[in-house]
Parts: C-alpha cells; sequence; structure tokens
C-alpha cells in the first residue's frame, strides 16, 4: 500500500488537488470533513453531534473521527493506498492512524502540506462559501476560527511527521496545475523510494 496525507490550512486546497490526485494514482480519497458532511445530510446521530462543533469551526472530538475513519478504512480493503485529506487535525489522530496503519502493515510515505497566505486563504473561502452552502463558509468568524484552530490544535501535526521526516512543504498559491506537478513530483520521489 502507498499512503500519503495532504495536509495545510482550511481552504489551502486539500480537497481541489486530491480530486486530481486519486484520479491519477488510483488511491481511496479519505476526507474526513467530507464524511462528516455525509452523516449530516443523512442525519444520522454522529452527524448531529458533528454539526454542533462545525458550525463553530470547532474540532469534532478524536474518538468520533477515529473511529469513522477506522471503519472507512475497512471498508477499503483491496486499496492500493489511501490519500487522506483533513485527516490526521491533532496529535492523537495521527497516533490512532499510525496505529491503524502498523496493524495493517503499512505506513505514511509521505506527507505534502499546501503553505498558502491567511488573506489568500479567507478570500477562497469567503468566495466559495457563496456557492458551496456551507456554513462554516459564509461567516468571517468562523473562518478566523478555523485558523485558530489550526494553529494551536494542527500545527503539532507538522512537527509529529517532521520528526519521522516525512514532511514536506509545497507551495499552494498560483495556477492549480502548477500546484499539482509540485505534488505529482513529490509523491512519484516517495513512490521511489516506497518499499510495502
Ligand atoms: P474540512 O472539510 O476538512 O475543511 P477544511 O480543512 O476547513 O478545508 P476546506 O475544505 O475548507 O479547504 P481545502 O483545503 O480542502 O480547500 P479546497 O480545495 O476546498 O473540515 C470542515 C470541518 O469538519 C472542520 O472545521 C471540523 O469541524 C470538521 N473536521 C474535519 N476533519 C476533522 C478531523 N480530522 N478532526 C476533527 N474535526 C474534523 O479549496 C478552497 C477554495 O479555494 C475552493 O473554492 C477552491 O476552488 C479554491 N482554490 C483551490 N485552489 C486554488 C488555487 N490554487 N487558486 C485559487 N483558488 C483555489
Amino acid at each position: 500500500m502507498f499512503n500519503i496525507i495532504l495536509f495545510g490550512p482550511p481552504g489551502s486546497g486539500k480537497g481541489t488537488q486530491s480530486e486530481k490526485l486519486v484520479e491519477k494514482y488510483g488511491l481511496i480519497h479519505l476526507s474526513t470533513g467530507n464524511l462528516l458532511r455525509e452523516e449530516i445530510a443523512n442525519k444520522t446521530p454522529l452527524g448531529i453531534e458533528a454539526k454542533k462543533f462545525m458550525d463553530h469551526g470547532q474540532l469534532v472530538p478524536d474518538e468520533v473521527v477515529i473511529g469513522m475513519v477506522d471503519s472507512y478504512f475497512d471498508k477499503h480493503k483491496d486499496a492500493v493506498g489511501f490519500l487522506f485529506d483533513g485527516y490526521p487535525r491533532t496529535v492523537a489522530q495521527a497516533q490512532a492512524l499510525d496505529k491503524l496503519l502498523t496493524l495493517k502493515k503499512t505506513e505514511i510515505a509521505s506527507v505534502l502540506a499546501l503553505d498558502v497566505t491567511e488573506e489568500e486563504l479567507v478570500k477562497r473561502l469567503l468566495n466559495r462559501g457563496k456557492s458551496s452552502g456551507r456554513s462554516d463558509d459564509t461567516n468571517e468568524e468562523v473562518i478566523r476560527k478555523r485558523f485558530s484552530v489550526y494553529t494551536n490544535e494542527t500545527s503539532p501535526v507538522a512537527d509529529y511527521y517532521k520528526k519521522a521526516r516525512k514532511f514536506k512543504s509545497i507551495k499552494g498559491e498560483g495556477e492549480l496545475d502548477e500546484i499539482f506537478a509540485s505534488l505529482r513530483q513529490a509523491i512519484d520521489k516517495a513512490m521511489a523510494s516506497h518499499h510495502n
């Protein structure tokens, strides 16, 4: 299996680039944001609980998200690999992911982090909010809250993977195709040195 994490703040282009990458490499796209929004749309108990946090720009509790990821992973036993988008977002989630992957005799090959300035991120999210129907995109206060959550709770995840020498920063501003090319280059390099 070949597994990668697409990392970066809200609005950095993880979802946009994931779509292109899963098509190119045949990986399974595991976006916790998308999975949670599906639960909300289906009005499941998990979705109703998660919505309370998402509407305020806060993280959904670790145990909820970790359980959801573990069961999604198990539903795709024949996958050639996974592209994790928006997960892990806390050090506890990163540890849980390591535990899951070790159990499955695989690992994270590389963490690719999209680097974008905060002003550009706010612009992108407010713009997306005009049409996305996402309640967390329409209010600038909620967007700023998502950034502070990212700084306080998610950026330690970057240090976790830097220590493991798996972290690579990628310029996330500019043309979509240029960013896609940088990601491909990093993935091809990681694939060439990957052995399981
Ligand atoms: P999630 O759905 O993961 O949202 P996010 O991280 O806030 O990221 P976004 O989807 O907003 O941005 P993105 O980086 O995917 O960018 P995109 O490609 O869409 O999470 C939502 C909520 O769910 C969280 O706040 C939390 O409550 C909860 N949650 C999710 N995962 C969780 C977890 N693991 N633990 C706990 N809670 C969790 O692009 C953004 C916009 O920019 C688009 O309009 C796009 O068209 C545009 N764009 C993209 N690239 C470019 C470019 N190069 N130039 C110009 N515009 C661009």
